[in-house]
This record gives structure tokens, C-alpha cells and sequence, in this order.
């Protein structure tokens, strides 16, 4: 097996190969004036399963284009099977058809990168297991809560709780609570069906005098760890963390996240940010070892 680190994830992706003591195809990539893109491999593939590493996160159109185009050109030199790891990927929260005269888009990204190569995806917490079904070859999602909740143990965190900031991301809290060894709940959330607005309460929290990690799958505008740092801090927590898997953290996400009180936030690799404080490479290059070893 080979590794391709992709333009979109080549830190990582050079992290994963090193890891795995597997060889790196090195990728030239350029920007055209217009803004088409345009890769090419620089070494041989053929009779190889590949492995391309590249995030899909923003700009989710260019770097879903980029990945296409690597998959693509690996067949075209001889590639045996194309592993796509995509650390992020876009476009699972429209898994199905909300309204009448929408897109399932991830069933389209599906389609595509299909079209282009790809054989099987390895992604890391999909927004929806939902969006998984619609790839018309095996894909799966891997769990980077122990890692993220490991990071806290080593900086003498252990014990702490772990809260979900809605009951769908409870099972979050409870594998990150498994690496704390401290207490789990979580907030709830509703959402105005009309609006989009959303509210969240905590009741029987006893968060009072203690140090709290939010968990979550996704940090994107902040407002939903804005929101439960705001109740966390009326019931007196200690000290509040925030940690994601994915930190989109979209225009002023962290200042808005740190003035509302949260000590520090913690995100993954998947993209790369200031936040990405916890490297995906040793989940994803142990998932390719047994791959190759499989
Ligand atoms: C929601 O279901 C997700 O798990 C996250 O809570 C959400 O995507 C976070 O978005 P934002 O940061 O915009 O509140």
C-alpha cells in the first residue's frame, strides 16, 4: 500500500505515511488564474493500493474536485484499489431530502467520486452514519472521542465530565467519559422548525464547582458551545472546555466560544486549524495497517 497525501491534507497525510512506515507519493498541485485545479501524482502507483489521504472541509467544492482528480489519475497509472480517507466529509448533513425539490447531496458526492476510482471510504465521525449507506462502496466512520479525551488525561484531566450539548451527541460524552473516568450528561436542544433558532437547557446537571469538556462532533459557528458555556457557567461549573472532532469554526466561531468564558478549544487534524491540537495520524495510519495486514 501507498499513501497519498493530498493538497488538502498533506501534513496529515505525510504524518499518516510516516507512521505507518508506508511510502508517500509526493502530489504536485497547482491553482490555475481561472481557479480550476490541477494535480498529478509524482510516482508510481501501478499494481498499488492506494490510499489518498485529503479533507473535504472548506472549500468543500475544490478540495472534493482535487480528491476526483487524484483517484482518477491513480487508475489511469495502473492503481490496483483507491482507499479514499477523507478526515471530514462534506456534505453528510444532507443525507436525505428535507423539502420537495431538494438534493441528497451526499448521494451525489457519492456518485462522483465513485465515477472517479474511488473503492472505499474511510471517514472520521460522519455528521449521519445515514450518509455512509448512500456510497455505492463500503464506507465507514472511525472515532476520534478517545483520542480528544486522552489528550485531556495527559494534561491531568482525568476525572473531569463530559458533557454532550444535546442528547443526539450523548453517546460522544459517554465514549469520552469512558477515557475520563468522570461523570457524562448532557444539555438538551430543540430546534424552532420554522425558524432554526435553537434552545438548549441543562436540568439536573450538578455541573457546580467542577471542570467540564463540552464534546461534540462538529464546532461550526460556535453558537452551540457559546449556548451551553452560558449555562454552564449560571450553574457554576469551575473551568469549561470545549472539544471537537471537526473544528469548521467559521468566521469569529472562536472568539465569539472564548468570550463566552470556555478556557481553550480543542479540535483534530481533519481541519487544519489553530485549534487542531490532536492528530488523527495514529487512529487512521493503525486503520491502514490492518487494512494492508487484512
Ligand atoms: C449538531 O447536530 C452538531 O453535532 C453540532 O452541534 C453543530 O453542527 C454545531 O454547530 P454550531 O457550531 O454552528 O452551533
Amino acid at each position: 500500500m501507498k499513501v497519498i497525501p493530498g493538497p488538502a491534507s498533506k501534513e496529515l497525510g505525510e504524518k499518516i505515511a510516516q507512521l505507518s512506515g508506508l511510502e508517500k507519493i509526493p502530489v504536485t498541485y497547482k491553482v490555475f488564474p481561472d481557479g480550476e485545479s490541477y494535480v498529478r501524482l509524482e510516482g508510481s502507483v501501478r499494481s498499488e493500493h492506494v490510499a489518498i489521504v485529503q479533507t473535504t472541509s472548506a472549500p468543500q467544492a475544490a478540495n472534493l474536485m482535487q480528491l476526483a482528480f487524484m483517484a482518477a489519475a491513480a487508475k489511469r497509472n495502473g492503481a490496483r484499489k483507491v482507499t479514499a480517507v477523507i478526515p471530514y466529509l462534506a456534505y453528510a448533513r444532507q443525507d436525505k431530502i428535507f423539502l420537495q425539490g431538494e438534493n441528497a447531496s451526499i448521494e451525489t458526492v457519492a456518485a462522483m467520486l465513485h465515477a472517479a476510482g474511488i473503492d472505499e471510504l474511510i471517514t472520521v465521525n460522519v455528521h449521519s452514519e445515514n450518509a455512509l449507506a448512500k456510497f455505492p462502496f463500503p464506507a465507514r466512520s472511525l472515532t476520534a472521542i478517545p483520542l480528544l479525551a486522552e489528550h485531556f488525561v495527559q494534561r491531568g484531566f482525568q476525572n473531569a465530565f463530559a458533557l454532550a450539548p444535546d442528547k443526539g451527541a450523548m453517546y460522544i460524552a459517554e465514549q469520552a467519559q469512558r477515557v475520563l473516568g468522570g461523570e457524562a450528561g448532557s444539555l438538551e436542544k430543540e430546534r424552532d422548525p420554522y425558524t432554526g433558532q435553537t434552545t438548549q437547557t441543562g436540568k439536573n446537571l450538578n455541573a457546580k464547582g467542577k471542570t467540564v469538556i463540552i464534546f461534540d462532533d462538529i464546532i461550526s459557528t460556535g453558537g452551540t458551545i457559546v449556548g451551553a458555556a452560558k449555562i454552564l457557567r449560571e450553574q457554576g461549573a469551575k473551568q469549561v472546555f470545549a472539544a471537537c472532532v471537526h473544528p469548521l469554526l467559521i468566521g469569529d466561531a472562536e472568539k465569539r466560544i472564548m468570550d463566552a468564558g470556555v478556557k481553550e478549544i480543542v479540535g483534530t487534524d481533519s481541519v487544519p486549524r489553530r485549534a487542531s491540537k490532536v492528530s488523527l495520524a495514529p487512529l487512521l495510519s493503525n486503520e491502514l495497517r490492518t487494512l494492508q495486514s487484512g
